[in-house]
């Protein structure tokens, strides 16, 4: 691998998206244990607008590439690495040393883009442990769509509480990332889905995508009582709980006797609070989701390739619109993931 200098994108200041600039970096060698990667695409998260709003608490604070998500070919692997060959079509885990098992404190720091540089540039070099062969029926542009996401809803979706079974349902809040994904892995799981959204608009784009039900949460203040009502007084088996402490109580109500929260984000606010009791008297489970292992993106890699899953994706821009791509985000307007095509 020879040649041209890296075009990366890179948060010079981190007072929002005109702190960000494109740059040319030298070419990444790969050190033992590390594969290099031309990204072909990557994709936005809502955290990588904290990232660049100087808002993520933790993250590295000097000049860096962003993005946790990617895909693209390996160009170039380094002495040590075994799994992996120049060639490959891949994608990056988010958590890269977390390889399966439960989370652990230690492996938390390994975040490409949020810790280290990420996914916005031509080239990069990662540590093979994060490393995902991606099936042949996935494009790069769908494939950067998953690793943040898409790993989240599969986890959510099959991690804690009881195993879903065919036939059941699922409850998801709101039509961001996770919540679409959601939709479509839990529809190849052969779940029901109820879905709740804010606009009349959005309830009919969410029920062309596949979503059994759609209850409009402005217009229905009190939508677990129409959750309820659609699963005939019984409520759903588990709820992916993107909305946060404005939205838990009303969560679990939803939910079945024994149902499961998998516990997520908090794109509702920061207002509310859960009351202990809610959980003893409905006998509901809940487990916090962490993105998921490399493992648990690997089964979702084969739930994809199996059903002939297209990742939802809103928009794809060009590099070098990444400012227009991070003020798309930025806007809320998005039905899908948010691309940026790097090559
Ligand atoms: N724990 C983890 O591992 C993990 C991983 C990824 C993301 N997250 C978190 O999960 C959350 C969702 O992430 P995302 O990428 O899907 O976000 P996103 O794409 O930014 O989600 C935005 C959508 O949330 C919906 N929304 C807003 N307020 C809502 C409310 N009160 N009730 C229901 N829906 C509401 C809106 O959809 P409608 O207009 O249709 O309502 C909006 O379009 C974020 O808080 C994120 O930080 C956590």
């Amino acid at each position: 691998m020879k040649g041209t200098d890296v075009k990366a994108i890179r948060t010079i200041t981190r007072d929002g998206i005109d702190g960000l600039e494109m740059r040319d970096l030298a070419d990444p060698t790969p050190g033992d244990r590390e594969v290099v990667i031309r990204i072909k695409a990557a994709s936005i998260n809502y955290r990588d607008l904290l990232l660049v709003n100087g808002h993520y608490p933790g993250c590295f604070e000097g000049e860096m590439t962003p993005l946790t998500d990617g895909a693209g070919e390996v160009v170039a692997v380094g002495a040590a690495v075994s799994r992996i060959t120049v060639g490959d079509r891949v994608s990056v885990n988010n958590i890269t040393r977390w390889v399966a098992g439960p989370l652990t404190p230690t492996v938390m720091v390994n975040q490409p883009g949020i810790f280290s540089d990420g996914m916005l540039a031509s080239m990069i070099a990662v540590e093979e442990d994060g490393v995902v062969i991606l099936p042949g029926s996935l494009s790069f542009e769908e494939a950067a769509a998953l690793p943040c996401a898409g790993v989240t809803a599969w986890s959510a979706l099959t991690d804690g509480g009881r195993p879903l079974r065919a036939g059941q349902t699922v409850l998801l809040l709101g039509t961001g990332g996770v919540s679409l994904l959601g939709l479509q892995f839990a529809k190849a799981m052969g779940l029901r889905v109820i879905a709740t959204t804010s606009s009349h608009d959005k309830a009919n784009r969410l029920k062309a995508f596949g979503a059994d039900h759609v209850v409009n949460y402005k217009d229905t203040p009190d939508w677990q009582e129409a959750v309820r009502a659609l699963t005939d007084g019984k409520g759903v088996e588990r709820v992916l709980e993107v909305g946060g402490p404005g939205t838990i109580e009303r969560s679990i109500a939803s939910l079945a006797y024994g149902g499961h929260v998998s516990l997520i984000g908090f794109v509702g606010g920061m207002e509310g609070a859960l009351n202990p009791l809610s959980l003893l008297t409905s006998g509901v489970s809940l487990q916090p989701v962490g993105i998921g292992s490399r493992t648990q993106f690997e089964e979702l890699l084969q739930l994809i390739d199996a059903n002939g899953v297209r990742p939802a994706i809103d928009r794809v821009f060009a590099f070098n619109e990444f400012k227009d791509a991070f003020a798309h985000v930025a806007s809320g307007s998005h039905f899908g993931k948010v691309v940026i095509a790097v090559d």
